[in-house]
């Protein structure tokens, strides 16, 4: 069984405001977030990590009938949050989606693509953006120091889907390592265990920025109203 794990305990320091609660098309960023994934069949059950000081807010706009059926308090970092998700999975839970609730571009058909990779593959997927762009490292001063070859780079988005006892293993490990890992596959690297990306050629930014939003909105929008495949 899949369960996913959306992580919305952020403070969203670089917004000023809690950018999960934003509107876009009338409703809460969250919402558009947890919506993607009750319309994904291959998820049974959600659980949702908040801050500690906000899981009202997060029972308020839950709908009903939902998978949600957790919400629990995340922590300092990331990880503490995908920690606090990992401590609450269901006894049937054979792997674990976890997904940015601030990724509310995400659709059911890449959450089951990343599903579909990490099951034949060896139980470790993760979507991720080719880059286009020319890279180049910089000192501290801005002056340009080398290129970095673009070729087989990839932007690490989610969903990360893991075969759950890999993923609590390698989180073991970041603990007893006292390693800062912002994503999974860092975490799972950590094991030396092979991950399996899946390209995504189309929109799925973490929001951010308040100009993130309008842009948010137009690609949601744009989506509901063509045919659904
Ligand atoms: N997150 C979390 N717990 C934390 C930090 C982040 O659950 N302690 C979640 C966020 O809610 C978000 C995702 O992890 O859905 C990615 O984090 P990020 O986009 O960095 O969110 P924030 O930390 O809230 O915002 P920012 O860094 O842009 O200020
Ligand atoms: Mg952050």
């Amino acid at each position: 069984m899949l369960t996913a794990i959306i992580v919305a305990a952020g403070s969203s320091e670089r917004m000023g405001f809690d950018k999960l609660f934003a509107l876009v098309s009338g409703k809460p960023i969250i919402a558009h977030t947890i919506a993607a994934f009750e319309r994904t069949s291959c998820v049974e059950e959600i659980i949702l990590v908040g801050r500690a000081d906000g899981l009202g807010e997060l029972r308020k706009i839950i709908g009903q009938p939902t998978k949600v059926k957790q919400i629990v308090a995340g922590g300092a970092e990331r990880s503490d949050s995908v920690r606090a998700g990992l401590d609450h999975l269901n006894l049937k839970s054979d792997f674990v989606a976890v997904h940015d609730a601030a990724r509310p571009m995400i659709t059911p058909e890449k959450i089951t693509r990343v599903f579909d990779v990490c099951r034949t593959t060896g139980g470790a997927a993760a979507l991720a953006e080719p880059i286009n762009d020319t890279l180049k490292r910089a000192d501290l001063d801005l002056a340009v120091k080398e290129s970095v070859d673009r070729n087989g780079v990839y932007a690490m988005q989610t969903p990360q889907v893991f075969a759950r006892k890999l993923l609590e293993e390698a989180y073991r490990l970041v603990a007893k390592k006292n390693v800062s890992v912002t994503d999974e596959v860092s975490a799972v690297e950590l094991l030396g265990c092979k991950v399996v990306l899946v390209p995504n050629h189309d929109f799925n930014f973490k929001i951010t920025y308040p100009r993130d939003l309008p842009l948010a909105e137009f690609v949601l929008k744009q989506r509901a109203s063509l045919p659904s495949s």
